[in-house]
């Protein structure tokens, strides 16, 4: 049987995150430098994209670039964003065909204006797909997100727009880069660390968490559906008994 074959169709998660980690150490590897990391790791992004498609998965958020990402050298900056905008424009054909939306989350101003064209005119052209949403997270920072949606609550409060009483979960998710997704049920990291470096702290309160040690560049098609049956054999019990579940 194939691995394929175990996966649940009907039990998929909603929405999966991916922390895409470990281009560089895969290029130092193999005595390349960290930028031949990031192309092959596009190489990636197509075929989990592809996969998700092929599968049925209906939101799928890639970390891409964080804030903190920003302290890197300038010139491995220069050249993610040249990757990002040779992607977006190589595979809008694609996207369109597999009537994927492309969505982005992130301090989107802060990107080079290039990027900014690009991925506006991408967004655009796909808004009314409804096969699959791809969020791509660029400059973006969990922090950040959080810190804007308390000042634009704040500032409703001030000018009597919600009272305070009416804040509650759902007015917090409704200020956030991700008001149009729903929570993360899976939250996958590849490359060996064990941590979520200011991804969706709000979004994966309730995500189960799957950490692999395959670095991004190596993570295929295949490794997808281990960690889609790792989630399907988890119960997800959100504080009740498993008596509760069953
Ligand atoms: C992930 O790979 C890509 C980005 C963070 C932009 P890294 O570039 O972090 O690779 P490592 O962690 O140094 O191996
Ligand atoms: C997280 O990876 C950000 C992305 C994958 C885009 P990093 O490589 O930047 O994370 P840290 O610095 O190891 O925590
Ligand atoms: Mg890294």
């Amino acid at each position: 049987m194939n691995l394929v074959d175990s996966i649940d169709k009907e039990r998929l998660p909603n929405h999966l995150a991916i922390i895409m980690d470990g281009n560089g150490r895969w290029a130092k590897k193999q005595g390349f430098l960290r930028a031949f990391g990031h192309e092959r790791g596009s190489e990636s992004v197509k075929e989990i994209i592809r996969t998700c498609i092929q599968l049925g998965i209906q939101n799928l958020t890639l970390y891409a670039f964080s804030t903190e990402n920003w302290n890197r050298p300038k010139l491995e900056v220069d050249t993610l964003m040249k990757i990002l905008v040779k992607s977006l424009r190589k595979e809008l054909a694609t996207l369109e065909e597999k009537k994927i939306r492309l969505n982005t989350i992130g301090n989107f101003e802060k990107l080079p204006s290039s990027a900014q064209k690009e991925l506006s005119s991408v967004i655009e052209r796909t808004k009314n797909n409804d096969k699959m949403t791809l969020t791509l997270a660029l400059s973006y920072g969990s922090r950040e997100e959080i810190v804007n949606a308390v000042k634009t609550i704040s500032d409703k409060v001030k000018n009597n727009i919600i009272s305070i009483d009416s804040i509650d979960d759902s007015i917090i998710n409704e200020h956030l880069y991700t008001h149009n997704l729903p929570d993360v049920d899976l939250l996958i990291r590849t490359s060996g660390e064990h941590r979520i470096s200011n991804f969706l702290l709000w979004q994966i309160a309730y995500a189960e968490l799957y950490f692999t040690d395959i670095l991004w560049p190596d993570f295929k098609e295949h490794d997808l559906y281990e960690a889609i049956i790792s989630y399907q054999k988890r119960e997800r019990r959100f504080g009740k008994t498993s008596e509760q579940i069953k």
